[in-house]
């Protein structure tokens, strides 16, 4: 059994999720509240530790916050160690960190991540990113909703999020704020 799965991302029209230099703001306010209502709504949100690292997020709003750190590189300086929320590490290694909860897994491919966590107790997941997370959720096809806001500007020199000359997307698509947003409703290879 695995957990229901939402991807959610906001993506630059030339396909980055991030600039050269970290975090930038991608989304629009209008698109924000309805991330946040999906982060109310699930039990966790998940994402990579690179994100944390370039990021530093809260992921306010949300019950639970998981972070795949498979070599545990992340130290207790993140906003995820803040103790507000409950943070779940996933690790190949068992070790235990301040403020946070250690899952040690044997294995880390991402079919055997979900299962480990159902079992623990978490049925519904928001995938936030980065990149290299949500490429193996849809490499896997492991998604029941996904939806990617398009901001119609660019960003030079950043993380793209697929590439997406490999992939054909099924989606619905409504406007949000100067915006687009994309309800993606599969992915041919
Ligand atoms: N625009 C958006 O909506 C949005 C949202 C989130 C993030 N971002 C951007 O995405 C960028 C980061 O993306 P990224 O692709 O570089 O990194 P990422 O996906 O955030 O994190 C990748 C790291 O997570 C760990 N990891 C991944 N899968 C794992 C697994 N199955 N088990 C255990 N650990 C696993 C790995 O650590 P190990 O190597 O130690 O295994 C890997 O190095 C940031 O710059 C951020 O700004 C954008």
């Amino acid at each position: 059994m695995r957990p229901y799965i939402i991807i959610n991302v906001a993506m630059a029209l030339n396909g980055k999720i991030s600039s050269a230099s970290g975090r930038c703001k991608i989304s629009s306010d209008n698109d924000l509240q309805r991330v946040m209502d999906i982060r109310r709504r699930v039990d966790a949100v998940l994402i990579g530790a690179n994100t944390v690292i370039n990021d530093n997020p809260e992921l306010n709003n949300s019950r639970c916050r998981i972070v795949l750190d498979g070599n545990l590189k992340l130290s207790g300086n993140y906003h995820v160690f803040d103790g507000r929320i409950k943070t779940i590490i996933v690790s190949k290694y068992n070790k235990k960190i301040d403020n946070a909860s250690t899952l040690f897994v044997k294995n880390t491919s991402i079919e055997y991540i979900l299962d480990e966590l159902y079992n623990y107790g978490i049925k519904s997941i928001l995938v936030e990113g980065g990149s290299n997370v949500i490429n193996q959720f849809i490499d896997k096809k492991l998604f029941d909703e996904f939806y990617i806001y398009i901001n119609p500007g660019m960003v030079l020199n950043g993380t793209d999020l697929f590439n997406l000359k490999k992939r054909k997307i099924i989606f619905e698509i409504m406007s949000v704020d100067m915006g687009i947003l994309l309800n993606v409703k599969g992915i041919l290879d």
